[in-house]
Order: C-alpha cells, then sequence, then structure tokens
C-alpha cells in the first residue's frame, strides 16, 4: 500500500512540472492524457491496482488518488487559461476586455400582442381566416353597406390601385369572403395588414395591423358580444379590467359602439395614457347589419352576429407606454431588443 501512496506523490511533483512546463494548448492537452487519460494515464494505472489491496488499505490510497485527481485538475485548468492568454496577447488580443454582448432576438411588440390574441380567441372557440390585401371596393365598401360616396370611400383614405381594385381599408371584407364561403355557425378572427391614405406621423402610420372579428348563428345577441368582449378585456389586460360601450356608427353594423377597456396602467384613476378619463379605446364594435347578410346570401330573419376590429398595433403602443407610432415600423434593433 505505501507503494502507491508513494506512487501518487510522485505522480503529482512530476504533474506539476509537466504542467507548468506545458507552453501551448497542444503540450498541456498532451500532458493531461498522460497524467489523467482515462485509458492509459498514469493515474488509471494506479487505480487499476487499488483490487490488490486488502479492503481496509483501499479506503485510504483511493482518498489519495482523489486528492491527487482534483489538484492536478485544477493545474490544468488553471494553465490553459494561461496558455491561451498568452497566446491571445501574442496574436495582440486583450483578453482582459469584456467580451461583445451576443444580440438577442426578439419577437416584434405587435408580434406578441397578436398572438396572446390568438390564444385568447382560439380557447373561445374561434378559428382565423385570411382575406387579400388588393381587393375591390365591393368587397370593401359595397358589400358591407357602405356606398362608394360615403366618405370613407373618398379617394383621400383609401389607396386606389385601378378604377374598382384598392388595398383594402379594413379587415372588415374578410367577413363577406367569409361568409360566402361558409354557412353559419361562424367564428373567426380575421388578422391582417390595411392601408389608409394618412399622413406618416406619431399617431398614424399609411399601413398598419388590424384584427377582425365575426360571429354568425341563430339567436346571436348583444348580449353574446359583451360578454364575449368583457371576457376578451379580462384575458388580454387582466382580471381587474372592465370594458364600455359607448354608442357609435358603422355602416356594416347596427347597433354600433366603440370599446373603451378600464386603463391598465393607472387602474382606472386617470393617467396621462388615459387622458385622466381612466377608459382606453380599443375597438370598434357592434350587431351585423341585415344589409351585410343579404349581400352575401344569409336569411337575415334566421340569422343574427356580431363583428368587432380592433388595432394591435394600438394596443402595443398603450401596453408599452410606446410614445410614437413610426418605432413600430422601423426595426431598429436597440427599439427592439427591450422587448426581448
Ligand atoms: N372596420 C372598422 C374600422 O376599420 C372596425 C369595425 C369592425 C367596426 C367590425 C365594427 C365591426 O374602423
Amino acid at each position: 500500500m505505501t507503494d502507491l501512496i508513494d506512487e501518487l506523490e510522485a505522480l503529482e511533483r512530476e504533474g506539476r512540472e509537466a504542467i507548468s512546463g506545458a507552453r501551448d494548448a497542444a503540450a498541456l492537452e498532451a500532458a493531461r492524457v498522460r497524467l489523467l487519460g482515462r485509458k492509459d494515464g498514469r493515474l488509471t494505472a494506479i487505480l487499476r491496482r487499488l483490487g490488490d489491496l486488502s479492503p481496509e488499505e483501499r479506503p485510504r490510497v483511493g482518498a489519495a488518488a482523489n486528492r491527487v485527481k482534483e489538484v492536478l485538475t485544477g493545474l490544468l485548468e488553471a494553465r490553459a487559461v494561461e496558455v491561451e492568454g498568452g497566446a491571445a496577447q501574442a496574436a495582440g488580443i486583450d483578453p482582459t476586455l469584456p467580451g461583445r454582448r451576443p444580440w438577442r432576438g426578439a419577437r416584434h411588440p405587435v408580434t406578441q400582442v397578436m398572438d396572446e390574441i390568438y390564444a385568447i380567441f382560439r380557447s373561445l372557440g374561434f378559428t382565423r381566416a385570411r382575406g387579400p390585401e388588393a381587393e375591390t371596393d365591393w368587397y370593401n365598401f359595397t358589400a358591407l353597406n357602405t356606398p362608394l360616396d360615403h366618405p370613407a370611400a373618398d379617394m383621400h383614405d383609401t389607396f386606389y390601385l385601378a378604377p374598382g381594385v384598392l388595398l383594402r381599408s379594413h379587415t372588415s371584407p374578410v367577413q363577406i369572403r367569409t361568409m360566402q364561403a361558409y354557412r353559419p355557425p361562424i367564428r373567426i378572427i380575421a388578422p391582417g395588414m390595411v392601408y389608409r391614405r394618412d399622413p406618416f406621423d406619431a399617431s398614424h402610420a399609411p399601413g398598419f395591423d388590424q384584427l377582425e372579428g365575426l360571429v354568425v348563428d341563430e339567436g346571436v345577441s348583444l348580449v353574446d358580444l359583451k360578454a364575449t368582449l368583457a371576457e376578451f378585456a379580462r384575458r388580454l389586460f387582466g382580471p381587474e379590467a372592465r370594458v364600455r360601450f359607448r354608442p357609435s356608427f358603422f355602416p356594416f353594423t347596427e347597433p354600433s359602439a366603440e370599446v373603451d377597456v378600464s386603463c391598465f396602467l393607472c387602474g382606472a384613476k386617470g393617467c396621462p395614457a388615459c387622458k385622466g378619463t381612466g377608459w382606453m379605446e380599443i375597438m370598434g364594435a357592434g350587431m351585423v347589419d341585415p344589409a351585410v347578410f343579404e349581400a352575401v346570401g344569409y336569411d337575415p330573419e334566421r340569422y343574427t352576429g356580431f363583428a368587432f376590429g380592433m388595432g394591435p398595433g394600438r394596443i402595443a403602443l398603450q401596453r408599452y407606454g410606446i410614445p410614437d407610432i413610426r418605432l413600430l415600423y422601423e426595426s431598429d434593433v436597440r427599439f427592439l431588443e427591450q422587448f426581448s
């Protein structure tokens, strides 16, 4: 047994010398293999002979072997850092400088809000529908009970691509396309880009995201609309959130409402974000106008429904306190990184 203890001490001594004498990473690795290599290393050779010892002797030698292994491992690691630093210095690199921060990707804040909204409506039984961004004026206006001489259809608000063809100014034409393609019951949300001839300033953009909702069935009432949107608000803004309906007008809904949510920044007490009112406007909504059902060939005596439309970008501005809508479009990494 004393033989083995002597050998371990010799191994430690020689190991110390070999390690401190290694001039580069390759020499250090060679020393590691020679000393501690699992298959043919010196320590392994000693450990193999533990079996020859009596059960009383074994633990002492085992403990000594472990200690030598730890000592040499620590020295190897420390020397590796030194050798690397030397190599870096030789190459003109200063390894003591702080590293460059790796760039961390993040989902765009509007995408984050959209994804949350999808999850909420999916759990309420809605599916997602899509429609084209280039539309005819029939889908964008006429079928939605909006005569082409209505102010909303005016050249000043809408980008026309050709006579009768335009960039959709809202996602409501997806209501029409969905009802043409399917019979009730219908329960969809329709997200997508819409376009308006607005100046690009702090609160307007000529293209932005909207998210439309449509529910049609027998016996759908204003109560269903209010309950759905109240539940939506609680899930998106928190259990304290309440909604308020203000009478409004849209050609394709009757009655129509602007829907406010209690300000989630100040708990409805009144703050700059809600302009002291305690409420923030988040969407337009209403009961589907019978004229819309007629345009798609639904029997307005049999079916009723509700629709709503919101701007996820605007909700992102409110939620994150973003002061200028243009920040959402600039792809500035310094801005986007904050949302990771
Ligand atoms: N389409 C309307 C808009 O863009 C929003 C809306 C959708 C209102 C559905 C009522 C029902 O302003």
